[in-house]
């Protein structure tokens, strides 16, 4: 099947999530790494990269209003759900016109531009549905409840995926009218292939990495000062 892809491309930015994990009082997205928030990060992200025409960012409901203090101008603002795909759900409805939609975690606020760009460029020449992947450099098992391994995978045939995960507007909103349970489900990908369709995996980078614990914030901010160290 080929795709058009013909109007807009909106950014769906989930982050209305409360990020125990990174064991601080604010939401994940509005921590912030080097004094911006996560969120505010991702999105000057996704415009750098040149190909977005409207960015809708899903927040906490009690952060909407301080969200727009925060965001760049023109940015949409939305209140999430109770799980991301409740979330994301709610800004696919906000832009039911999408063209191409690219869903990009507040949580990958380093993610280069260069990167968004190319899931772009990818979608234009005709693919559904495109997603950055990094192979794994662990082994990876499985283990039951009690911690006993149930099986080795096969490294090779791993990867570990990140976002922005990029979308034909069309199969993306037919993906989410198909969703009936959804709780399974890590990532928008996960509900395109329960469809049928084809999800390409193109190179992704460390950089897009997810921001989850407190070894990740500070790894982040280093990584963030020494850019601002090499632009500014
Ligand atoms: O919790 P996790 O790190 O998987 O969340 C990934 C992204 O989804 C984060 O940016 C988070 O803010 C967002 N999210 C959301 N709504 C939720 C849960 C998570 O927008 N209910």
């Amino acid at each position: 099947m080929a795709y058009s892809t013909a109007g807009p491309v909106v950014a769906i930015v989930p982050a209305a999530g409360r990020g125990v994990r990174l064991g601080e009082s604010a939401p994940k997205a509005f921590v912030p790494i080097n004094g911006v928030p996560m969120v505010r990060l991702a999105v000057e992200g996704l415009l750098a990269a040149g190909v977005v025409d409207e960015v809708v960012v899903v927040v906490p409901p009690e952060h909407v209003q301080s969200s727009a203090e925060l965001l760049p101008e023109g940015i949409r603002i939305l209140e999430g759900g109770p799980e991301r795909i409740d979330s994301v759900r709610a800004g696919i409805a906000a832009a039911p016109e999408a063209g191409i939609y690219l869903v990009h975690d507040a949580a990958r606020a380093l993610t280069p531009p260069a990167l968004i760009a190319r899931i772009v460029t990818e979608l234009r020449a005709g693919r559904a549905a495109v997603i950055p992947a990094l192979e794994v450099a662990d082994t990876i098992k499985s283990v039951d409840l009690l911690g006993g391994v149930t099986a080795t995978l096969n490294r090779s045939e791993l990867r570990a995926v990140q976002t922005p995960q990029g979308f034909d507007g069309e199969l993306l909103r037919r993906a989410y009218a198909s969703v009936t349970d959804g709780t399974d489900i890590t990532d928008d990908a996960g509900l395109v292939e329960r469809v049928g369709a084809r999800v390409r995996a193109i190179p992704g980078d460390p950089l897009a990495f997810k921001i989850t614990t407190p070894h990740d914030l500070t790894v982040a901010a280093a990584l963030h000062a020494a850019q601002a160290g090499k632009t500014g």
